[in-house]
């Protein structure tokens, strides 16, 4: 027995080994941390359990039969965060480059696999150079499997992806397909052809910063949801988003003990709405003040400003918040707000997050940019995802709802459960101003009829009591007890249940 005892211990120091020191010292002097670090990091001490630490690829392509190392580029496994289980795939860059071979591919496949089987959460850290270039086609259909099992996933278990290295070709895809998209600054980098190619394609020069850092995916093209400055912060803040997530789309949203006074009155939040209008004010100062403990875990921060997103707890219980901000583009909707929303409205159906929406929304953004970049269809897509909600939707407006916008921020015609509007709600058509303008255009050059006009639209029409007066509202609130209003509505909404008719998918706008 010893000496089996042994063997076992010199392959296991092996695999442990990876890429070996010097290239393991080549991942540190990039300020990386290896593949087992990331895993012993994200997970509770102690808890990892690995799988198929000794599988080799079986190309013998190109003198690949004599480079064989244990583990081919990727560990597997699973352990827990503050005790509950999550499976883990980790591509390890000292090793071929972290490239995708057909054991590779198996090895991730098994633990999508069984994550799925066990209904938990799938983290993914990518640090790879794309497909195997000495396998070839093996590697391609490895990916397509890969592929095919964030789609089953999808909906059914949370799935993460956090790059931390390349992120090139084929291992764009699969991050692409699931929930949430993580970054590290400076030394992550994504797309699916590199600066080379698109010198030789396009004539552009890019860095790879430029072409798919955390920056761009982070501001630009949305890929990504948050970056953080590197692998320890991502990884500590990575266990902080799975303490937000359900295990599965039936477990029901997490909960944790609060210490959090349910009860909780905010006299603050009565002076929050500005005299004048058009002053902005800083929705995220309502959202920390609802929360438990302030904690709130914003979701794409760094896009689309005009709204926000995010996860925060009320008793205990994970909330997923939407809120329109004024202090960008005066919380407008428009394209990309849009598509944010839609997103995170989706994600917090899927698992039954129950969807608190702060409204303060002047319509949506005209402009020929705009329409010509599919405001309609985006736009849509939003007032879609609300609509098909199953999961308890609780509205509050604080200031402006006006026109369509009105209606796709969870307004109670589309199926939101509670509708609160604070004493500052202005629900119309449009402002005040906007309004008098078309109504009473032949009197434009009377200043004073028109001031006058336009303070009787303001009187009749911007306030929460003409919607109250028909039941879209159900209650004016006191801006100080939003938390607990909403705590108790949270309650009541438990039990919801809503039946959809059958069939197969929706077609929801794309
Ligand atoms: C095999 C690879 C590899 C790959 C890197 N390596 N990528 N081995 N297949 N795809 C190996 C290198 O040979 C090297 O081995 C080690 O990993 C580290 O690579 P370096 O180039 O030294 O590192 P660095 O300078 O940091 O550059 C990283 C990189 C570069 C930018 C990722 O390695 C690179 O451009 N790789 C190729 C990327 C690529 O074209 N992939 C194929 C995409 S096509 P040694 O032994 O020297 O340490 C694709 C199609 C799939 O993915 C589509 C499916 C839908």
């Amino acid at each position: 027995m010893r000496h089996v005892i042994e063997e076992l211990e010199r392959r296991r120091d092996e695999a442990l080994a990876g890429g070996g020191a010097r290239r393991v010292g080549a991942q540190h002097a990039k300020g990386k941390l290896t593949a087992r670090e990331r895993v012993e990091l994200l997970l509770d001490k102690g808890s990892f359990e690995e799988f198929d630490m000794y599988v080799e690829h079986r190309c013998s392509d190109f003198g690949m039969e004599k480079q064989k190392i244990p583990g081919d580029g990727v560990v597997t496994g699973w352990g827990t965060i503050n005790g509950r289980a999550i499976f883990v795939f980790s591509k390890d860059f000292t090793v071929f480059g972290g490239s995708l071979s057909e054991a590779h591919a198996a090895k991730i496949i098994k633990i999508q696999d069984m994550a799925l089987r066990m209904r938990a959460p799938i983290i993914g850290l990518f640090d790879a150079g794309g497909a195997r270039i000495q396998e070839g086609v093996a590697a391609l259909g490895g990916y397509a499997e890969i592929f095919r099992r964030n789609v089953e996933a999808s909906g059914v278990i949370p799935q993460i992806s956090v790059i931390m290295g390349p992120c090139a070709g084929g291992d764009v895809y699969s991050p692409a397909m699931t929930d949430f998209i993580v970054m590290v600054r400076d030394t992550s980098y994504m797309f699916v052809t590199g600066p080379d190619v698109v010198k030789t394609v396009t004539n552009e020069s890019v860095t790879a910063e430029e072409l798919g850092g955390a920056r761009i995916h982070t501001t630009k093209s949305s890929i990504a949801d948050i970056a953080f400055d590197n692998d320890v912060e991502a990884l500590l803040q990575l266990r902080r988003l799975i303490d937000f997530l359900p295990a599965n789309n039936t477990s029901g949203a997490a909960h944790w003990p609060s210490f959090d006074d349910v009860d909780r009155v905010e006299p603050s939040l009565d002076t929050l709405v500005p005299d004048n209008a058009n002053k902005p004010y800083d929705i995220k100062e309502l959202i920390e003040k609802t929360v438990d403990e302030r904690d709130f875990f914003e979701i794409q921060g760094a896009f689309a400003g005009n709204i926000v997103t995010g996860f925060g707890r009320i008793d205990g219980r994970t909330v997923g918040f939407v809120a329109n901000q004024p202090m960008v583009l005066a919380g407008v909707l428009d394209s990309d707000a849009s598509r944010k929303a839609a997103r995170f409205v989706r994600f917090c159906d899927c698992y039954d997050i129950p969807i608190v929406t702060f409204v303060d929304v002047p319509g949506f953004l005209p402009g020929v940019a705009q329409e010509y970049g599919g405001l309609i269809k985006h736009g849509a897509k939003l007032l879609f995802a609300y609509s098909q909600c199953t999961t308890p939707l609780i509205t509050v407006i604080t200031r402006k709802a006006f026109g369509g916008a009105y209606d796709v921020m969870a307004s109670k015609h589309i199926g939101a459960d509670v509708n609160y509007a604070w004493p500052s709600a202005q629900i119309a058509v449009m402002g005040a101003k906007g309004a008098v303008e078309i109504i009473f255009r032949q009197d434009m050059d009377d200043k004073d009829k028109i001031a006058a006009l336009t303070k009787s639209y303001e009187d009749r029409f911007l306030s929460p009591f003409v919607a109250a007066e028909r039941g879209y509202i159900d209650e004016v609130i006191k801006p100080r007890e939003t938390r607990l209003r909403i705590a108790r509505a949270l309650a009541m909404l438990r039990s919801k249940t809503a039946e959809k008719p059958w069939r197969k998918h929706d077609n929801i706008p794309l």
